[in-house]
């Protein structure tokens, strides 16, 4: 893979646009910040971004303290790493990753204004989770420049990126993709673009059904937690994984695998729906299917 100036793309410090940094957009940035990238990172929460500063940095000297990245190295990374409240900045990205809410409506008005931000061999990416890229994709005048990049949660940890290409995207923007993909140490697979990807599609309706089977009273929530992490050899329960997620995140996905596949197996489930009217989104916020605020 040649870079623009035909330098082989390791050799080169490539700039990361990182929207949002909330879980996913923080770690995306400090994977970038840590595998050499410049990184600007942006919210529309000020407040926010300066404790994703913080809390970046302090991962990031994490790793140096055991051992995991040089004392050279971790400096670097935090000297990669920039916030900036002013979406211009991006205009020297060579590619923005999108990490926002899931909602299709406010991502199409950022991929809009980063459309009109970016140069033009940039190549606007989306964390999304379900969301169709060839939507996303409609609204800039890059169709081919966008893809779906989809971090697992959390993204320095988890080893997998999931590829999604639009009706439109093109080879060199799905081999770019993957090239800083595989630089960030990910391995990946690759999705057509229909609503929940794969992993999605798949772990989704289990979550969702997880929340009927405490809603209709089949078992407590610990039962259904150590049901499936012992019977099934799953590293967490689904309502504990469904409150490391976020609630409103596993909401969002259940509405957008309803709408865009059509079925009514989709439905998300009452209680889930109810959990996220009262703010009990997960960990996050302290509070979901359990409590944390004593931990
Ligand atoms: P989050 O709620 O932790 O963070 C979202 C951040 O986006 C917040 O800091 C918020 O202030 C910011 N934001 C919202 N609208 C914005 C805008 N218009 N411009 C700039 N910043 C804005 O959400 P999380 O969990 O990080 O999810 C982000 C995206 O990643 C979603 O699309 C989600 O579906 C996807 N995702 C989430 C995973 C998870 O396990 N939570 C896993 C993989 C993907």
């Amino acid at each position: 893979m040649l870079s623009q100036q035909g330098l082989p793309l390791e050799a080169v410090k490539m700039c990361i646009g990182v929207v949002g940094c909330g879980q996913m957009g923080s770690g995306i940035a400090q994977l970038a910040a840590v595998n050499g990238c410049e990184v600007w990172l942006h919210d529309a929460d000020p407040m926010s971004l300066s404790k994703a500063h913080e809390s970046i940095s302090s991962r990031i000297e994490n790793l140096v303290l055991k051992g995991h990245l040089t004392k050279e190295k971790g400096t670097e990374a935090i000297r990669n790493l920039r916030c900036t409240s002013n979406l211009e900045d991006f205009h020297s990205a060579d590619m923005v990753i999108e990490a926002i809410v899931e909602s299709e409506d406010v991502k199409k008005k950022l991929f809009v204004q980063l459309d009109n931000i970016v140069k033009s061999s940039s190549i606007l990416a989306s964390n999304t989770s379900s969301i169709s890229i060839t939507r996303l994709a409609s609204v800039t005048s890059r169709p081919s420049q966008v893809i779906g990049m989809h971090f697992m949660n959390p993204p320095p940890v988890m080893k997998l990126v999931e590829i999604i290409r639009g009706a439109s995207t093109s080879d060199d923007t799905f081999n770019a993709t993957k090239s800083l993909a595989e630089r960030f140490g990910k391995k990946i697979v690759c999705s057509q673009d229909f609503s929940g990807f794969i992993v999605n599609r798949v772990l989704m309706p289990m979550i969702n059904e997880a929340f009927y089977a405490l809603y209709t009273g089949v078992a407590t929530k610990e039962d259904i937690d150590a049901g499936m992490k012992l019977g099934t050899n799953h590293p967490m329960g689904p309502l504990e994984l469904a409150d490391h997620i976020g609630l409103d995140v596993c909401l969002s996905i259940m509405r957008v695998l309803h709408a865009g596949l059509g079925d009514s197996k989709y439905l998300p489930c009452p209680l889930l729906v109810q959990y996220v009217d009262a703010g009990r989104v997960g960990r996050k916020k302290g509070v979901g299917v359990y409590n944390y605020s004593k931990i």
